[in-house]
């Protein structure tokens, strides 16, 4: 698969972000107050469909605000692509500057190419399976850190405001007392790339989606990290949930820390 046309799709859609991100803007909320779209999310899957349509016609194609319209995920053996188009769209219309687009490419269901470009900071992160992860072409690694007491964490709030929010607070109370903080950087698929780059030790959270995590686990991993469902089991991405860390160790005592949310698959 070309890594040159997913870089160049990041490229373009960064522009679209960018320009969205100065402006006034229309917003609508989905779910919840923590929940909102925008014009510019809209924009960019559309563009971002079009041209990889253009380009491999027979590929599946798996977006969040494809799916929010009522489009099915179908997550099969074929050639696909999973995309975020505005991940941390809270940020995005706070002018909170960790808003990027999230390409991952999938075949067989393995994610084989991943790219998270943040325009804002003009930060491009990437992997290909077996081959590393880069940051604007800069080998990455994950930090050497080998315990949880040693260890910042991220780990998110999410959209939804309900009965889930009880655990998450006893999750982050947990985590925090056994470690030196936790950050909530507003997006997904940044906080996987703060793991692969050795900012952070580790990053969980309950309700995301495939799409919000299916190119930063990859780059996580070939950043030399590791992942795994929260609860240690193998990771699994229509699990709704992801665990990311810098190593066994860390990532077996973060996992520790956390009680299973139930989540429907996908
Ligand atoms: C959200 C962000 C946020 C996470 C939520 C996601 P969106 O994605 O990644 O950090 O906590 O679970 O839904 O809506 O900004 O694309
Ligand atoms: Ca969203
Ligand atoms: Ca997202
Ligand atoms: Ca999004």
């Amino acid at each position: 698969m070309s890594l040159q046309f997913a870089l160049e799709l990041a490229r373009s859609a960064g522009e679209i972000i960018k320009e969205g991100y100065f402006k006034q803007k229309v917003i609508s909320q989905k779910c919840s107050i923590a929940d909102l779209v925008t014009e510019t999310d809209t924009k960019v899957e559309n563009f971002v469909q079009k041209k990889i349509s253009e380009q491999f016609p027979t590929h599946e194609f798996i977006g969040e605000e494809s799916v929010s319209s009522g489009a099915k995920i179908s997550f099969t053996d074929s050639p696909t692509w999973i995309i975020d188009p505005v991940d941390g769209t809270s940020n995005f219309v706070h002018r909170f500057p960790f808003c990027c687009i999230s390409i991952a490419y999938a075949e067989k269901k393995k994610v084989a190419l991943a790219v998270v470009y943040n325009p804002i900071l003009d930060e491009m992160y990437h992997a290909e399976l077996g081959k590393g992860a880069f940051l604007n072409g800069a080998k990455l690694s994950v930090s050497d850190a080998q315990n949880l007491s040693s260890s910042i964490l991220c780990s998110e709030w999410g959209s939804q405001r309900d009965a889930t929010m009880d655990t998450k607070v006893r999750n982050m109370h947990k985590a925090v007392l056994a470690s030196r903080g936790i950050r909530s950087i507003g997006s997904a698929a940044l906080s996987c790339c703060m793991v692969a780059r050795g900012s952070v030790e580790s990053y969980f959270e309950y309700g995301i989606h495939c799409w919000d995590v299916a190119a930063g686990e990859l780059i996580v991993r070939e950043a030399g990290g590791v992942s795994a469902s929260p609860d240690g089991s193998p990771f699994d991405l229509m699990s709704r949930s992801v665990l990311v860390s810098c190593c066994r160790q860390v990532l077996d005592e973060t996992s520790a820390c956390i009680e299973r949310i139930p989540f429907d698959r996908e």
